[in-house]
């Protein structure tokens, strides 16, 4: 699938689940695979990403099998078993391990290769390639680790871990995965380790880590880890990705009459600044059915079409909804009024740069927009019009310009669509039995 095309007219109704959480997904094999004994993950993302991670684990000798039910929507029946072999079990991997497009199987492996006795070497695809490794490098480098990279501290990264020692480190930036990064690489150590972020990031490594017998001290935004700890396996089952659910969620909102549910989807607090955003501009969602499933936080969501209006979002907001800015976007470019986005700027270091990835391909369809160096200032327009859009390999901005193109005049074509399987393979078809359910009411 290199090319989508779209102009559905009629509303969207009915009920989905989306997929997997990608985030938990990668956790779920990295610290089961460093776990002693067998681990066992329900609901687990068939998605090119969480692949990357499975596949590493597996070239450095871990025995990873998948159900033969894996189905690319996620089910109860995508199941891995995983057989742990303890901090010190993996092997040395026989070639380059290619982490494809996934900025986490890189981060966060280079974390627990850092505690390894053998050198390993990580690479990635273009977009990968051109990511910021020296967040990671520097405090990995601190606690004892030696990293080679290309100039300026991008990819491939070559890692010779050895005995580590603990630090506390001062994160200049709030990041899940260089926390994370750190965190495992504090496994490996005598003693605690300590990250202090300027910002909460998301927590699914902490709350995974307590599950397994990790002692893990959170005091506002001060994690510690206390290393050698051994790990105990999971038993558990993955919630649906509200990174993912985003895009229906505001699809919902923006095509009228539209009104769906969105079952089963992670809602853990350091991931609903979404939702926080749709509701300041006026949106009807609403959190049905709150429980906590293997824990984490999860909810069913009820959003109907609502009329939305621009505001200013920055501050704390921001890294509660960092991957959905570019279907933020798409709300705001349907809102009445304007819409000014700040402190955002670890936009322009994902799958692509995704201020100016937005601001050109939203302009295509006729939305004026203004580009900031650390945000964007949306001017809402009541109709777009239809375009050639491209992707720019970023699986987020494809799938944000394929919601555009509901709310747009003409059919839409959206160019190099393939990247939409590193996250969420079925996207259109779970669309289209929206707006299928849609035409039948
Ligand atoms: C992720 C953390 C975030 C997010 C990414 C997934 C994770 O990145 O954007 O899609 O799984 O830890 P940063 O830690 O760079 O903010």
């Amino acid at each position: 699938m290199s090319r989508i095309s779209i102009k559905y007219r009629d509303p969207l109704s009915g009920e989905i689940t989306p997929p997997p959480d990608k985030s938990i997904s990668h956790r779920a094999i990295m610290l089961s695979s460093i776990a002693e004994g067998k681990s066992i993950v329900r609901n687990f993302l068939r998605a090119e990403d969480p692949l990357s991670t499975l596949g590493a684990f597996r070239q450095m000798g871990i025995d990873i099998k998948c159900s033969s039910q894996f189905s690319v929507l996620g089910s109860q029946d995508n199941e891995i078993v995983i057989h742990g072999r303890g901090l010190t079990g993996l092997t040395e991997p026989g070639d380059v391990i290619d982490c494809g497009n996934s900025g986490t199987t890189m981060r966060l492996l280079s974390g627990a290769l850092a505690g390894q006795d053998f050198s390993t070497t990580l690479t990635g695809d273009a977009s990968l390639r051109s990511r910021p490794m020296q967040r990671i490098i520097r405090p990995l480098t601190e606690m004892g680790a030696v990293i080679e990279s290309e100039k300026g501290g991008y990819p491939p990264l070559r890692i010779r871990g050895g005995q580590l020692k603990p630090i506390t480190y001062k994160s200049p930036v709030a990041s899940a995965q260089v926390k994370s990064a750190i965190m495992l690489a504090g496994l490996y150590c005598n003693g605690t380790t300590t990250v202090i972020e300027p910002g909460r990031s998301r927590d699914h490594t902490e709350r995974m880590l307590r599950a397994m017998g990790a002692e893990i001290d959170i005091k506002n935004l001060e994690v510690s880890i206390k290393g050698r700890a051994t790990l105990n396996p999971l038993d558990m089952t993955v919630p649906g990705d509200i990174s993912s659910a985003a895009f229906f969620i505001v699809a919902g909102l923006l095509v009228p009459h539209s009104e769906i549910l969105i079952k089963n989807t992670g809602v853990n607090p350091t991931r609903t600044g979404l939702i926080d955003i749709l509701e300041m501009m006026g949106a009807d969602i609403r959190l049905e059915n709150e429980r906590v499933v293997s824990g984490e936080p999860v909810a069913d969501l009820n959003v109907k079409h609502s009329r939305l209006k621009g505001i200013d979002i920055g501050g704390d907001l921001v890294l509660k909804a960092i991957d959905e800015f570019p279907v933020i976007c798409i709300a705001a470019a349907k809102a009445e009024g304007k819409t000014k986005i700040t402190g955002a700027k670890e936009l322009r270091v994902k799958e692509s740069d995704r201020i100016a990835t937005m601001a050109a391909e939203l302009r295509k369809m006729n939305v004026d927009v203004e580009e900031l160096a650390d945000g964007l200032i949306i001017e809402g327009r009541e109709k777009l019009r239809a375009a050639v859009i491209q992707s720019h390999g970023d699986h987020r901005v494809a799938m944000s310009m394929a919601i555009a193109a509901l709310a747009a005049q003409g059919e839409t074509t959206i160019e190099d669509a393939g990247c939409i399987d590193t996250s969420f393979p079925g996207f259109i078809k779970m669309l289209e039995s929206l707006e299928r359910k849609g035409k039948e009411k």
